[in-house]
């Protein structure tokens, strides 16, 4: 199935034969859909109602004034949910459940990376998030300011979200392994006034400075008033007049803040994400909308009991995953999670078995690629612990393969455990196509079908519903309540990525299949961009990465699949003349570029293998033509240095040349 993943894949590809020959079958466990949250019965009547369906979801929220109408779609594809309603995101995740007598119930478990750790109860969250509030205030920051946040996986992360959310001042979280320029460029993008960072985190055992990165890309954006910095690991870092210890200003704030309500449509947050071509997208997430759909998906689809479970979202808090699942909806759904701070395998294989046992973890969430690293680490690591207390497993990033299936759900789940294959997108805010696990019985390797009050479909070149046993293009056919409103400062490109390949339906980008039941199996993105490791990467920001670098003078990136990561960057780069032979044929050269891509954007988007080749193959037009060279990519093994002295690599472009010329025009 790893072939089914590889990005640029046809939808209607040969790479099904796997889907054809699955045929396994797992039912509900029976307690689990006895006592269910949602039962059959939820898809008939989201599909009798839709619009009555999501008010209903609603009220799982507390609005201090009720909406007037569900959904305002007469401006398509510009939507609005819950028109007229007020209410205050933070209120809602925190205050409400100290009110209702849940101030001591744990909302996190954290657990740092070396070893420390801290809970944090809604109680407590409640009067961090009140001070960074006051603390903001005093900061200057008002309602509809943007703070930018750059930090990893400690509790004050979640408290400068909410902060911010708390005063309507929209939040836009960097991840913590992208680079300085790529800082730079969210900031100035979304304008942020205040930015918001650690001096450094843990990785690997080892203390990561994250401030200077800060530093870098501060110095080139001047509207930044001040840098408030976290204390995590102590290190010494350098200072700026900009810049102040979350300790000094935080600490000192009155631990009580009235909440304003702000209206349903108001700004929660901006997430950058990668796209084919050009800058990345600011996904604009509102209010109302979102927090329903979050809150009721983590409800159905996890089936989250807030009284016994102990919920685990094995992601970073920096993607969407983390916001949707992570902070927003087990806060307004009023559960206990559980939040790590550090890699899989510090200080050994095992820690996350570790943790749930100790947590007596009942839900974990993560992403086939890290599902694929366990598998390669092989299953005596997790038999070393107890880990009874698991009762749903989620999996979300890119299409899960059968094998990655099944093994996740014997070796984790003890074969008691339904596996729920989520699709969604940052753009979608929260799942869109899932079984829900007291319901579905699941397919390894399947989505399945939308999740009620959703509405999805695979449809052909000409915008036509494909039968089952089809594929084609993953479409939704109707506004969600957690869907982007818009790309932020840019609503033409929000209407052009989006609503025009199939007119009046929102178009993923994704390759879908309908199996002969109608259920779907998503083939991975039709376009270039690269899923490595569950991250999304765009061909288009390495390739200018690479030519940034005063030796390259072109650069081609594709996405070949990959064992571990799903699928790894591999590229192509032509060099500038200047460049002495000997120095274009040597392993120092591509160090370099490969070091020179990890600083520009992340160390994530390091090319697994660069090629020095003379000559890149193009279409008349002009396009790169990028399936050839993802075949090329994918039927040789290239090392680390491949030079154009590997004449039969240069051979296999030719010979794919002449066949393949002009079928990209
Ligand atoms: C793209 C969205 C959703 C949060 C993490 C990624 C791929 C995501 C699945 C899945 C097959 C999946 C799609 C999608 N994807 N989940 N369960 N099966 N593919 O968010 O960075 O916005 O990426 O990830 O290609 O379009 P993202």
């Amino acid at each position: 199935m790893t072939d089914t993943a590889s990005a640029g894949a046809a939808p209607e590809g040969g790479a099904l034969s796997n889907l054809l020959h699955e045929t396994r079958r797992f039912d509900p466990p029976a307690e689990l859909a006895a006592n269910a949250n949602v039962t059959a019965d939820a898809y008939q009547r989201a599909a009798d109602d839709r619009l009555a369906f999501w008010a209903d979801a609603a009220e799982r929220l507390t609005w201090t004034k009720k909406w007037d109408q569900v959904l305002d779609w007469s401006n398509a594809p510009f939507a609005k949910w819950y028109v007229g309603g007020k209410l205050n995101a933070a209120y809602n995740a925190v205050d409400r459940h100290v009110e209702a007598g849940n101030g001591d119930k744990v909302a996190f478990h954290w657990e740092g990376e070396p070893g420390d750790t801290r809970t944090i109860t809604y109680a407590d969250l409640q009067k961090m998030v009140s001070q960074a509030a006051n603390a903001l205030i005093e900061l200057g920051v008002q309602t509809g300011d943007r703070v930018a946040i750059y930090m990893p996986m400690i509790p004050e992360t979640v408290v400068a979200m909410l902060a911010c959310a708390r005063l309507g001042a929209p939040h836009t979280v960097v991840f913590g392994g992208f680079s300085a320029s790529a800082l730079r460029d969210r900031i100035q993008d979304c304008d942020a006034r205040i930015v918001i960072t650690v001096d450094g985190q843990y990785r690997r055992g080892s203390q990561a400075a994250l401030k200077p990165a800060v530093d870098e890309a501060v110095a080139e954006c001047p509207d930044v008033r001040n840098v408030l910095v976290v204390r995590r690991t102590g290190q010494d870092v350098a200072w700026t007049d900009k810049d102040l210890w979350w300790h000094d200003v935080v600490d000192r704030q009155s631990t009580t803040h009235t909440p304003e309500s702000f209206d349903a449509e108001h700004p929660l947050y901006v997430m950058y994400t990668s796209g084919t071509t050009g800058k990345p997208k600011g996904i604009l997430h509102t209010t109302g909308g979102y927090l329903t759909h979050v809150a009721y998906t983590h409800w159905a689809v996890f089936d989250i009991k807030p009284e016994t479970d102990v919920f685990w979202t094995a992601a970073d808090i920096g993607w969407v995953t983390g916001h949707s699942y992570i902070v927003y909806a087990p806060l307004i759904n009023g559960a206990t999670s559980v939040m790590y701070e550090g890699t899989p395998d510090t200080p050994h294989q095992g820690r996350w078995w570790e943790i749930i046992d100790k947590y007596k973890v009942t839900i974990l969430y993560t992403a086939p690629t890290t599902i694929r690293m366990f598998m390669k680490w092989g299953a005596e690591v997790p038999a070393r612990y107890d880990l009874s207390t698991l009762r749903i497993l989620g999996s979300v990033g890119e299409p899960i393969n059968p094998e990655a299936y099944v093994w996740y759900r014997h070796n984790i789940g003890h074969d008691r455990t339904p596996v729920v294959d989520t699709w969604w997108q940052t753009e979608t805010g929260g799942h869109m196509i899932s079984p829900l696990p007291g319901v579905t019985a699941g397919k390894p390797g399947s989505a399945m079908t939308a999740i009620p009050g959703v509405s999805a479909d695979v449809v052909d070149d000409a915008g036509q519903s494909v039968g089952n046993g089809q594929g084609g293009y993953l479409v939704l056919t109707e506004p969600w309540p957690g869907m982007l409103r818009t790309i932020w400062g840019d609503d033409q490109r929000y209407v052009d990525t989006y609503w025009s390949r199939f007119p009046g339906y929102y178009f993923a980008g994704d390759g879908a299949k309908k199996d002969e039941d109608g259920d779907l199996w998503l083939l991975g993105r039709v376009d270039d961009v690269m899923n490595v490791s569950g991250h999304r990467l765009s061909t288009t920001e390495i390739e200018s990465a690479l030519v940034s670098h005063e030796k390259v003078a072109e650069a081609a990136v594709v996405g070949a699949s990959d064992e571990t990561t799903g699928q790894a960057v591999v590229a192509f780069v032509i060099l500038r003349g200047a460049v002495p032979k000997e120095e274009a044929q040597g392993a120092e050269l591509v160090k370099e570029l490969r070091n020179h891509v990890a600083h520009e954007i992340s160390p994530i988007a390091k090319p697994r293998s660069i090629m020095v080749v003379p000559d890149l193959p193009k279409t008349r037009s002009g396009k790169i033509m990028r399936r050839l060279l993802r075949d090329v990519a994918e039927h040789r093994t290239m090392g680390d240095v491949t030079t154009l002295q590997d004449s039969s690599v240069m051979d296999l472009i030719s010979a794919g040349l002449d066949s393949a010329k002009g079928d990209e025009d």
